[in-house]
């Protein structure tokens, strides 16, 4: 594989569409490395949370967010195929995928200056090409030329099944009503923020993963990838 050229493959879509679990597979299976941007807006969130900038319910301070920022630093810890974001130094991948995080991530993610220093860091991560990114806006403004775009999808009943059942299996007390809840309002939110809104860039390839295997998007990921490489000559 190390002769084929190195691209940047960017994944989009909706909050729970099975996007990082394909993308992470992929990344590993070519190589790539792979980068979560919802963890880097979840960790801006979860920072602004324990400082009381932002809580359930209650709009974020968001002069105070803003001014923040070059004091936050988040970064990835790889081991071996696990990922694990830290914020200041600390691992906080199990704090960030807190429903209490989830449902407080949309507007802090909404904020145009939290966007542009967020954007910046992944557009220096994707430099050397031969990345996997997933989020809302990578293929429209993070990554406009990426080689490869994919958007997912899938019913909002069907996200939020997942996510109930990932929150469950980490011992959550939460009720499928909530998470449901939780999945259509950041639909709202991401599909209408003025910067960066999510939407499917004109050239991305769309999947709506409802009655898919993680099996079956694998392989259709991998099929995609191998057309593009072999498109490239
Ligand atoms: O993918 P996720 O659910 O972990 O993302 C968390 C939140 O971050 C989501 O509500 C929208 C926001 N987000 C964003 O605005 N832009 C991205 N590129 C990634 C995530």
């Amino acid at each position: 594989m190390s002769s084929e050229p190195k691209i940047i493959i960017a994944i989009d879509g909706y909050s729970s569409s099975g996007k990082s679990t394909m993308a992470r597979r992929l990344a590993s299976e070519i190589g790539y490395r792979y980068i979560d941007s919802g963890a880097m807006y979840r960790a801006v969130t979860l920072w602004a949370m324990r400082h009381g900038m932002v809580a359930q319910g209650v709009d974020p301070d968001v002069d105070a967010i803003v001014a923040a920022l070059p004091d936050i630093s988040i970064d990835f810890l790889v081991d071996g195929n696990s990922q694990s974001t830290t914020l200041n130094g600390e691992i906080v991948e199990t704090d960030i995928r807190t429903l209490e995080v989830s449902n407080c991530v949309s507007p802090v993610a909404a904020i145009p200056q939290v966007r542009h220093a967020l954007v910046r860091m992944q557009q220096a991560m994707g430099e050397k090409k031969g990345i996997v990114m997933d989020g809302r806006d990578i293929g429209t403004v993070v990554f406009p030329d990426a080689e490869m775009k994919v958007f997912c999808d899938a019913s909002a009943e069907r996200r939020a099944e997942r996510r109930y059942k990932e929150l469950v299996e980490k011992g959550a007390g939460v009720t499928f009503e909530e998470v449901l809840d939780n999945v259509r309002t950041r639909d709202h939110i991401d599909e209408t923020r003025a910067e960066g809104p999510l939407r499917c860039a004109d050239d991305a390839v769309r999947l709506d993963n409802s009655s898919m295997t993680i099996d079956e998007q694998n392989s259709w990921l991998l099929d995609l990838y191998r057309s593009r490489i072999s498109s490239l000559g």
